[in-house]
């Protein structure tokens, strides 16, 4: 049976302690986004109401949520792609909806987005899907864009033959990182990711969280990512935030959320699949589990 979009996926055992939140760069209370009291309605259907969220610069963020409540609402929200009705969402200190035309091109230039199912152009290959950004937002020489989508493909692990293979060729795997490459076209300084490893195997799931770890550590990303993977969330991500009854119900390291009272935070921190997972810091760990847990 395919998993339920609204469950939490778990997918094998994860290493002990907290990783990542100290390691690499860590986060400073630089903000590179801050939605403030964001109310998006379609009719009479209010989906978020009073929003308010930081993304903090350096961070991997991971954001979750029941099935339905508005995540990629208002990931499309931050990135314009749908109206607001009320507040006010700050891209490195811009109001980006309020800015002017120059503006908001120098902004999108500075972030990438992976969506889910990559998302790429079919009858492109690879190596132009990673120039699409490219070519509308720079001016480079031909040569220049097949050499810097070249060095995008190996930034992200994929063989160099794969620049010249069509979307239909590639695995789910390489489609994914197909996808990153081109979010990455720009050098950007945040990238968001929409259920970046769903439908991926255990392996290459973990493979993907510790390159968006490692892109995180060398290339000083922000990272804002969708996810139900309970897996990412242990594993990669510094903070988490929770999306429900139309706005965010808590902000904050996995410590915050598995300490937190609200039912469907505890249900899918404490919940079945999440005692696979869990690591021995937490507080309600079985140690019998933890000690058979192993590094991934
Ligand atoms: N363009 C739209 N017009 C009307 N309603 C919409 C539109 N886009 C989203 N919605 C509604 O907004 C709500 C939230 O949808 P959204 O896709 O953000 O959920 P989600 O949290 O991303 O869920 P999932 O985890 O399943 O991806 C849903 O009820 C959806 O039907
Ligand atoms: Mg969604």
């Amino acid at each position: 049976m395919p998993p339920s979009d609204s469950e939490p996926l778990a997918r094998g055992p994860v290493p002990r302690g907290l990783p990542s939140v100290n390691g690499g760069i860590s986060a400073s209370d630089d903000i590179v986004i801050k939605a403030s009291g964001v109310t998006v309605r379609f009719g009479q259907k209010t989906i978020l109401e009073n929003l308010e969220l930081d993304v903090r610069r350096g961070e991997i963020l991971g954001f979750v949520g029941p099935s339905g409540a508005g995540k990629s609402v208002l990931l499309r929200t931050i990135l314009g792609l749908n109206p607001k009705q009320g507040g006010t969402i700050e891209v490195f200190g811009i109001d980006y909806h309020g800015a002017n035309e120059r503006e908001r091109l120098s902004i999108e230039r500075r972030w990438g987005v992976l969506f889910q199912h990559g998302a790429l152009f079919s009858a492109l290959t690879v190596r132009e899907n990673i120039e699409v950004p490219m070519r509308e937002y720079l001016d480079l020489s031909p040569k220049l864009m097949r050499d810097l989508a070249m060095l995008k493909i190996d930034l992200v692990g994929l063989a160099p033959d794969a620049a010249d293979k069509y979307p239909s060729e590639l695995s789910g795997g390489m489609i994914k990182r197909a996808g990153l490459a081109r979010a990455l076209a720009l050098d950007p300084e945040i990238v968001f990711l929409d259920e970046p490893t769903s439908g991926l195997d255990p392996i290459g799931a973990a493979d993907f969280d510790q390159l968006i770890m490692t892109l995180r550590d060398t290339l000083g990303l922000s990272v804002y990512m969708v996810t139900h993977d309970l897996d990412s969330l242990f594993q990669a991500c510094d903070r988490i935030a929770v999306l429900g009854d139309r706005k965010v119900l808590v902000e904050g390291p996995l410590s915050t959320m598995l300490s937190f009272d609200h039912p469907w935070v505890k249900s899918y921190f404490h919940g079945k699949r999440a005692r696979t997972v869990v690591t021995p810091n937490a507080p309600d760990a079985d140690p019998s589990k933890s000690e058979s847990a192993g590094v991934r």
